[in-house]
């Protein structure tokens, strides 16, 4: 099953070719998704070629090739995770039934409602980011945004594949409004609200990555849970590509930060002044771009959730840590607000899994924060970036309608606009974060605001030319 056919028109491990219905569907769609790539994906560079890497088969050694290519041209194939034989669901009120290979009838709506969700975010972030190759930092960076772009574009094709394979008409009715909804559109917006957020610039682009990625990795891991195999198989193999895009926000702010506190030190401190993105603005676009992400989880307390679990469609993250798989009489402290205060309630666990998986999320994120503030310290500079309260800024869940500050505490809508500059990118911050925003495509070089990375991409000095300009 591993055997991968790089030759076929669509490189796939599925043996595409033993099912002409299914393969003359997918070759159909290709077109399509070409086009929407050519209308809707990077602004320029499409005959540029870009130092690439393309997944060639699922094999943990050697699943990637790292090669110049057009973007055009990027060879977008499907990969599921070898089927494991006697594999049985591990969650839920069918734990311990053999997985399904076919969507069983009950479960297709459900199913496809996951499906289309989790496929719809993969197009949502290459449209929010086509714009930022005119401003990139360097050449490594643009070589990054380019390599997140095409694999979120084969993350697409990984769901289509499955709408097309499992749901009949109706999943190429889906797959086809997969490239026909638009990021920030006002009549076919993307299904979720931090994927028709703006992302105007390069600091935006690694909060996201940082931040919305990783609400992606923490979505993955629980598909990859499922039930239904082929969900788990592919969503197992898209995890692979996605550490990359975390990569990339991650080691993106640290550079930023890096950068301000050397800045900090020089030319009488005012980082501004020199050019660079000082800390607390950096803190304010942490916080606006963790909050959004908090909301792709879901309401904290959410019957959504618990049919999904239940019916053994999403699980926990590794879910094997857990003893206890039907979680039918357990609870969870939840804090809630009530009659103007905030209280600790104890809800059923199945009704709280969204915010179990966000708890995950939270201390995933903190270990990305205590790495930055190594960077501070290790800079000799005494400022620590923090993550705002789950409750701050919020826009769905049992906090959207009440206004908290960054420390979790309840306050008037009044004073939280009146103070909202304190703690979101005001509209100065963000005119300044788009004023810096000069490319470099000089080889090695980096922008004004940025410390160049600790190492290059595949062992590669980071003057290398990772875009051919
Ligand atoms: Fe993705
Ligand atoms: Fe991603």
């Amino acid at each position: 099953m591993s055997t991968v056919l790089t030759d076929e028109k669509i490189p796939n491990n599925v043996h595409l070719s033993s099912d002409r219905r299914l393969q003359r569907a997918l070759e159909a769609w290709q077109p399509q998704f070409l086009d929407w790539w050519k209308e809707m994906g990077p602004v320029g560079f499409q005959q540029k070629d870009v130092y690439l890497r393309t997944a060639v088969s699922v094999e943990a050694n050697g699943w990637a090739h790292f090669d110049y290519v057009k973007m055009p041209d990027y060879r977008w194939g499907i990969f599921l995770e070898p089927k494991q034989e006697g594999r049985v669901i591990g969650f839920g009120d069918y734990a311990g039934q053999p997985v399904w290979d076919e969507v069983p009838g009950e479960l297709r709506q459900m199913l496809r409602r996951l499906i289309v969700t989790q496929g719809d975010t993969e197009p949502a972030s290459v449209e929010q980011q086509r714009a930022l190759g005119a401003t990139a930092p360097s050449l490594y960076d643009l070589r990054n945004l380019f390599q997140v772009n095409v694999e979120e574009g084969r993350h697409l094709w990984a769901m289509v594949y499955l709408l097309h394979t499992y749901f009949g008409r109706d999943g190429r009715e889906e797959a086809e409004e997969l490239l026909a909804r638009r990021s920030g559109d006002r009549d076919r917006p993307r299904i979720l609200g931090a994927f028709n957020e703006p992302t105007t610039h390069w600091l935006s682009f690694f909060m996201f990555t940082m931040f919305t990625d990783r609400d992606g990795k923490y979505q993955l891991a629980s598909l990859a849970e499922s039930g239904f195999d082929p969900l788990a198989r592919s969503c197992r193999f898209m995890l692979t590509e996605e550490a990359h895009h975390m990569f990339v926000g991650e080691t993106g702010v640290q550079r930023v930060i890096k950068r301000a506190c050397e800045l900090m030190k020089s030319g009488g401190g005012d980082v501004r002044a020199q050019g660079g993105i000082d800390l607390p603005t950096i803190q304010k676009y942490l916080n606006l771009w963790y909050t959004l992400s908090l909301d792709l989880f879901g309401g904290e307390i959410s019957s959504n959730a618990a049919d999904a679990f239940a019916s053994g469609l999403k699980g926990r993250y590794k879910e094997d840590r857990y003893e206890e798989h039907k979680v039918l009489d357990q609870s969870y402290p939840m804090d809630v607000v009530e009659g103007g205060q905030v209280v600790r309630k104890s809800v059923a666990m199945r009704t709280a899994l969204n915010e179990v998986l966000r708890s995950e999320y939270t201390r995933d994120c903190q270990r990305g924060v205590d790495r930055w503030n190594k960077t501070l310290a290790d800079e000799g500079v005494d400022f620590q970036m923090k993550l705002p309260s789950s409750r701050f800024h919020r826009h769905i869940g049992i906090y959207a309608d009440h206004a908290f500050t960054p420390a979790g505490e309840l306050i008037s809508k009044d004073e939280w606009a009146s103070r909202r500059d304190e703690w979101l990118p005001s509209q100065a911050d963000e005119a300044y974060v788009v004023s810096l925003m000069q490319p470099v495509y000089e080889p090695g070089k980096m922008a004004s605001w940025i410390a160049p990375p600790a190492k290059g991409i595949n062992a590669l000095p980071n003057e290398f030319e990772y875009v051919r300009m």
